[in-house]
């Protein structure tokens, strides 16, 4: 799912990633929410999703955000931002509010992690004027005392690192956690036949499993698998958040949601042992028709049964095999991971991965203890 930060996923969240099933998902509070607040001159209102005013300014605050900031990385277009504000990446019930120079989306998790509010505060940069700080401060004053109304304890943060956010957070005393390293990879120098021989090479490890694939939301039959490949991401270095719970039922009423919602383009490889049938391995990318040289990589997990068979490379040399043909316009894929994943960071460095800085940094803040 196209989420930001975006990731193998699952080393912060299963942002992971989120479908049109979403008809049990809770209500959206930001939807309901009709309160208009007034603080020290900035006026901060809910972001209703289809009041265009309010999503432009959101889009133009993102935009320069990310040039000041991310001049390299992807864009999150107004196809996605749009659901993103509404709805987040998984159906966790949330809200978004702005103001002209700056909006948060804060996520409130009812299934697990219920103490834990997650927040991401984006302002317009505006140097030489204290514009973005001021906003930025009472952006997140406002934030707080939503999380508190809904009896939220601790807040995850996330800025990019070295950024005025950055210090920001700092500044209020948020402890640094998980540093998640972003990575892209430039497709134009790659080969098909670099990318076959990763490929057999991984193969050969792995012999007694075949591959399958689907694009759109999971089919009926595999509900199970991904469910399990769900809980395989729980071993993904993620600070201290409760390991999340999927069954089948969760991943058809929310795995796929924002795919749906959002309308980008889902790509699924997954590795079954042939002996049992049992889904091994999964990996997962998506790609916005808005912006279609960019592709965004979800989770990649393989159960520990399977793991030390090079199925994630298998999957992952598999899924680049694929977007060559149904992606034609696909020149960059980027993915992030806590940059303690050894593994995960191993593999995408035999696809050719490289770096791309800004990194994102995660905090945690007491919420009684904001300064
Ligand atoms: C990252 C991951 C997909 C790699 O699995 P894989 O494809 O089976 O890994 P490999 O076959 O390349 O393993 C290479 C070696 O690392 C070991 N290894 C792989 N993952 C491991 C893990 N999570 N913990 C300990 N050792 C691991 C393997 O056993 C193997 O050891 P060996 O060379 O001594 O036999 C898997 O670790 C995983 O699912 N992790 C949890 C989910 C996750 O982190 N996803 C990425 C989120 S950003």
């Amino acid at each position: 799912m196209i989420r930001e930060p975006y990731g193998d996923q699952g080393d912060l969240d299963r942002k992971a990633t989120g479908g049109p099933r979403g008809h049990g998902r809770p209500e959206n509070q930001s939807r309901s929410a009709s309160v208009q607040c007034w603080l020290v001159g900035v006026r901060i209102l809910p972001v209703d999703p289809n009041d265009a005013a309010a999503l432009a300014s959101c889009v133009a605050v993102q935009a320069a955000a990310k040039q000041a900031e991310d001049p390299l990385g992807p864009a999150k277009t107004a196809r996605v931002l749009r659901v993103f504000l509404a709805e987040g990446f998984e159906a966790f019930p949330c809200e978004s509010w702005y103001t002209a120079d700056g909006f948060y989306w804060l996520e409130l998790p009812d299934r697990e992690n219920r103490h834990l509010a997650r927040l991401i505060l984006v302002t317009r940069p505006d140097a030489g004027q204290p514009t973005a700080p001021t906003v930025g401060e009472e952006l997140f004053r406002h934030a707080l005392g939503r999380a508190r109304a809904h009896g939220r304890s601790l807040l995850s943060l996330v800025a990019r690192q070295g950024t005025a956010t950055d210090e920001f957070l700092r500044g209020l005393g948020a402890r640094p956690t998980i540093l998640e390293a972003r990575r892209v990879l430039d497709l134009a120098p790659v080969t098909a036949a670099q990318v076959a021989a990763i490929r057999e090479t991984a193969a050969t490890a792995a012999a007694g499993y075949s591959l399958i694939r689907w694009s759109g939301p999971t089919p009926e039959d595999h509900l199970d698998g991904v469910a399990d490949m769900l809980n395989a991401m729980n071993d993904a270095p993620r600070g201290e958040a409760e390991d999340q719970v999927w069954d089948a039922d969760r991943v058809r009423e929310r795995a796929d949601s924002s795919l749906i919602r959002m309308g980008v383009r889902g790509y699924s490889v997954a590795a079954i042992r042939d002996a049992t049938g049992q889904m091994a391995a999964l990996t997962q990318l998506e790609v916005d028709p808005d912006d279609p040289q960019w592709g965004h990589q979800g989770l990649t997990a393989v159960t520990r049964p399977h793991r030390g068979h090079r199925l994630g490379l298998l999957v992952k040399a598999a899924m680049l095999q694929w977007l060559a043909e149904a992606e034609p316009a696909l020149n960059r894929i980027e993915t992030g991971n806590a940059d303690s994943n050894e593994h995960m960071i191993a593999v995408n460095e035999t696809l050719g991965f490289q770096p791309l800085e800004p990194f994102w940094q995660w905090f945690e803040l007491p919420a009684g203890e904001a300064k």
